[in-house]
């Protein structure tokens, strides 16, 4: 089997209706570190970990949110459903912390009675949907940028990182070619009840669940799922990569796509944007 050009989860990119409101939320609920913040611009970013980026984007008419990407059109992402890696002992804590914000939570169990592994879902302001879930950081399954817990304010979730991205996708059987064949993403598992595929984002496909650090790409159908979470529209996700593993593969599809020394970013079909970058 030839091993996957894809490396991590880099970043990700949410469409909000009001940006003080999301640089509100994001620095008070999650405790994220604003790095830049432009309201002229529209845009917020926040840094994650040493590694990853969460960023809001306001739309603004006639106006590009990212000047360079602006030839492949990329949006945030709507209606979003992406997971944050937590140790699994925070849980229970942070209950109290999503009930003091006045957030409605949901807490869902999805390993067996044997091996639990207890989730807890809710919304952030602009209808993206959040997950909570505790990873194993002893597992030998091991991202290349393992979670390590990050230093946050008391009154914020103890996340670690980003796990996992849901996108949507209309044409679910021509996702299932392009992902693997297009990009090189490593398909670990689809559902037998459902059109949902799992990706590893890593070099082989793995197992998923049973608490792996690893961060995962799901693609779906446009359906609601499990706690009303819903992939993402005209998503823009970043990924650390083998850059010119991938761009041989994207050019060879003839995906549009700009390469720089930033990296490669690609539009895809279903109007998702995908950034590779490689691992710094
Ligand atoms: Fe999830």
């Amino acid at each position: 089997m030839t091993s996957s050009p894809i490396l991590d989860l880099a970043g990700l990119t949410l469409e909000v209706n009001h940006l003080a409101r999301g640089v509100r939320f994001y620095t008070q609920v999650l405790g994220l570190h604003l790095r830049r913040h432009d309201p002229a611009a529209g845009v917020a970013e926040f840094t994650v970990n040493p590694h990853q980026t969460l960023t809001l984007w306001q739309p603004i008419t006639r106006q590009a949110s990212d000047e360079r990407l602006a030839p492949l059109r990329p949006r945030g992402a709507s209606h979003l459903h992406y997971a944050w890696q937590i140790e699994p002992d925070d849980l229970d804590a942070c209950k109290p912390l999503l009930d003091a914000h006045g957030l409605e939570w949901q807490e869902i169990d999805l390993g067996t009675p044997d091996a639990p592994d207890r989730t807890l879902y809710f919304f952030d302001p602009f209808g993206h949907g959040l997950e909570l879930r505790g990873v194993n950081r002893a597992d030998a399954r091991r991202p290349h940028f393992p979670p390590q817990p990050v230093d946050r304010p008391e009154f914020a979730l103890p996340v670690m990182g980003l796990r996992e991205v849901a996108l949507a996708f209309g044409d679910y059987a021509g996702m299932r070619e392009r992902l693997p064949g297009a990009y090189g993403f490593a398909l670990a598992k689809e559902q037998p009840d459902r059109n949902f595929a799992q990706f590893t984002l890593g070099p082989e496909a793995e197992p998923d669940g049973d608490g792996t650090p690893r961060r995962w790409l799901y693609a779906w159908d446009p359906q609601v799922g499990l706690a009303d979470m819903l992939g993402g529209d005209h998503a823009l996700v970043r990924f650390y990569a083998d850059v010119e593993a991938v761009a041989r593969r994207v050019k060879a599809e003839g995906l549009p796509c700009i390469q720089d020394a930033h990296g490669l970013a690609v539009r895809d079909p279903e109007g998702h944007v995908f950034e590779f970058v490689a691992p710094t």
